[in-house]
């Protein structure tokens, strides 16, 4: 298994957190007719790096194990319906995820609709339980900010729009496309817990701003040179859908050269941490290291 530079097995303190969240999925999404399944389908089997950033900011803050759940909860529901839209035929048009077949292609269209639709409502159910606390309504705020128009639903529109721009985007462009797409999620889930305590989360949302991009320049890489068997996903397909993504605009070498730059800025911005934050460094290597 591939070590992390400080030696640490990012890993498994990734499958650790997984298995928290699936666990508290299980206890809080029974199966109990087709939507349930689905909803509880699409939350299976992924990185839930988000949900992991979740915990790792709020044990960071020293926030209750409790509110921790519903909010990495919450944050994979999120991801969860993400993908199960971006998966539908008038988005991607994608039959596998996570090396399963995605959820309009193990139900139907209306399903994969309906399931996306209702793990975001229950997102926000989670959010709202009084265990988050005080700053629940501050974390909600922002949730609904970073998920919708002006965030990843946002990001999505310009995704698709870019397949059919007349001219390629430009960096800026790019930049702001990948920001809303991917990086609005990640840097909700980094600042987690500074804005459940009521502090400063200036620091994680620089990390945050600095591993989205990453974290989508290593997604666009995977589409390139990823193994499909351990991606889980179709790869060899962004650039015939003519997606805007850093490799199509600088290269491949280019693009893996600022992932790293991406990853050191990441890091640097939380020297604030001290040593608390290795895992969070860690995580941000890893995520451009990683092989699905
Ligand atoms: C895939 O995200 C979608 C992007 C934003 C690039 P992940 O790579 O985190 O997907 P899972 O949850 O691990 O399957
Ligand atoms: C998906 O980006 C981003 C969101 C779902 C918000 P991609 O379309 O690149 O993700 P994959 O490659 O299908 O996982
Ligand atoms: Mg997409
Ligand atoms: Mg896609
Ligand atoms: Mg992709």
């Amino acid at each position: 298994m591939p070590l992390t530079e400080s030696g640490r097995p990012i890993k498994h303190a990734l499958r650790a957190a997984q298995k928290e969240i699936e666990a508290h999925a299980d206890a809080t999404l029974p199966s109990e007719d087709g939507l349930h399944e689905a909803m509880r389908y699409a939350l299976t089997g992924g990185k839930m790096l988000r949900g992991f950033l979740v915990l790792e900011s709020t044990r960071l803050h020293g926030i209750n194990p409790n509110a921790a759940r519903e909010a990495a909860l919450a944050i994979e529901c999120i991801h969860a319906y993400s993908l199960v839209h971006d998966d539908l035929p008038c988005m991607d048009d994608d039959d596998l995820r996570r090396g399963q077949p995605t959820v309009h292609r193990k139900w139907d269209e209306a399903m994969a609709v309906l399931a996306g639709d209702a793990l975001q409502s229950f997102a926000f159910e989670r959010l709202a339980r009084a265990e988050v606390g005080p700053n629940a309504l501050i974390l909600i705020r922002d949730l609904a900010v970073a998920a919708g128009k002006d965030g990843m639903v946002q990001g999505q529109m310009l995704d698709i729009a870019a397949e059919s721009a007349e001219r390629p985007l430009g960096l800026d462009q790019i930049t702001r496309l990948q920001n809303r797409k991917t990086g609005c999620l990640i840097a909700w889930s980094a600042t987690a817990g500074a804005v459940l305590a009521g502090a400063d989360s200036a620091p994680l949302r620089r990390y945050a701003e600095a591993l989205g991009l990453a974290f989508q320049i290593a997604d666009d890489i995977l589409d390139v040179e990823g193994d499909p068997a351990k991606v889980g996903k179709a790869v060899r397909k962004d650039a015939a859908a003519g997606k805007a993504t850093f490799v199509s605009l600088l290269g491949l070498d280019a693009a893996k050269d600022r992932a790293r730059e991406l990853v050191n800025h990441a890091c640097d911005a939380l020297s604030s941490y001290g040593d608390e934050a290795e895992t969070l460094k860690d995580t941000a290597r890893f995520v451009i290291a990683r092989d699905s």
